[in-house]
């Protein structure tokens, strides 16, 4: 173990992810109820800096947070509460000093979840500094592996920021190695989903009604929620076929049908609530009758928000972007919308 004192520095850029078989309900340690599926993104990120400095506190971990050149204590306070969590795991944390600072690609007021790509960027500097303290070596299989276990604890979706492409989080039989403690990438995709793009639609940039952990929290409760698991289970075997025959309408069929499920599940919650908006109604609606007349495969999909993320292959992205310019852009707050495409997943920067 080195006690050098001296301030170090790592710093890495971490993608979003979008759910294609929706995460919701957990129990334990931030398990999943349910395995899922996603696709990470490449312009959506969280870029973060840490230096670090082991040995001259004893009663750590001591944390300076800056999100946008500012200091961010609700960030700060969620980020002290996980390395309290991880505190069994990670003696050393007790003898470290931090200072982080970190920012989004994407307006914090866009809307776009961002604790996937936030979470799995503080994680992957803080493993990067505990290897470079201890002394420990570790191949990228098992240094990935133990940041998206450690991303899950922070925020689950943010296990599968990990890695590129597709990714599975969760036991399935059909999925070898596939575990509900960390995330892996799918392998066998169609050439066609390889290329598939993600243009986000903001319908709305303001604060969710309820925050995903009280909405996994009512699922406990839930007077369908053992149905959705086993359901979910079945679209989880049916996307991994998809993505391997290439069957794109059949994606979209699927697709689908789990962002309305998600929603559908928040509004017959006990409480029930609403986070759909008028106009992701008038999106979707357009994207149907659009697909229905051009044939194009474009597809949506809902995260826990009201925006729209809308999948489509790069093939056919001159004509998406064009319908989207002249039919749906009007429909988003001040005319915003992301134009994303599928990601490799982090990178090391420092
Ligand atoms: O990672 P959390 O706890 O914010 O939950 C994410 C849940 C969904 O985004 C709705 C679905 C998913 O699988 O990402």
């Amino acid at each position: 173990m080195s006690s050098s004192q001296t301030w170090k520095k790592v710093a890495w850029r971490s993608p979003s992810n979008i759910a294609l078989i929706k995460y919701w309900g957990k129990y334990g340690r931030q398990l999943p109820r349910n395995p899922s599926i996603s696709m990470t993104l490449k312009n959506c990120y969280t870029e973060t800096e840490m230096e670090y400095r082991f040995g001259n506190v004893s009663n750590g971990p001591v944390l300076d947070f800056r999100f946008q050149g500012k200091h961010d204590e609700i960030f700060a306070a969620r980020i002290m509460h996980y390395l309290d969590d991880i505190s069994n795991e990670k003696p050393f944390l007790k003898n470290l000093e931090m200072k982080v600072s970190s920012s989004n690609s994407f307006p914090h007021s866009a809307g776009v979840a961002s604790s996937a790509s936030s979470m799995s960027a503080f994680v992957l500097c803080l493993l990067v500094a505990e290897n470079e303290i201890m002394g420990i070596e570790k191949d990228e299989e098992d240094f990935l592996k133990e940041a998206s276990s450690f991303s899950r604890l922070a925020s689950g979706s943010a296990a599968r920021s990990l890695y590129g492409g597709f990714v599975i989080w969760g036991e399935s039989a059909f999925i070898p190695h596939s575990s509900s403690k960390y995330a892996l990438p799918v392998t066998e995709v169609a050439p066609v989903f390889q290329t598939y793009r993600d243009a986000v639609m903001i319908v709305s940039s303001k604060k969710k009604t309820m925050a995903s952990t009280r909405g996994h929290k009512l699922m406990e409760d839930h007077p369908f929620a053992q149905e959705r698991y086993g359901q979910a289970r079945v679209n989880l075997s049916r996307m991994i076929e998809i993505l391997r025959n290439g069957d794109q309408m059949g994606f979209a069929e699927l697709l689908e049908h789990e962002a309305l499920t998600l929603h559908s599940l928040m509004m017959s919650s006990i409480p029930g609530y609403i986070e759909i908006k008028a106009n992701t109604i008038n999106i979707i609606d357009r994207i149907r009758e659009y697909r229905e007349k051009s044939g194009v495969p474009l597809a949506f999909t809902l995260d826990a928000g009201p925006n729209v993320h809308i999948l489509y292959p790069e093939e056919d992205k001159e004509e998406v972007i064009y319908f989207i310019k002249h039919q749906l852009k009007d429909l988003c707050e001040n005319k915003k919308w992301i134009d994303d495409e599928m990601g490799t997943g982090p990178e090391r920067l420092i």
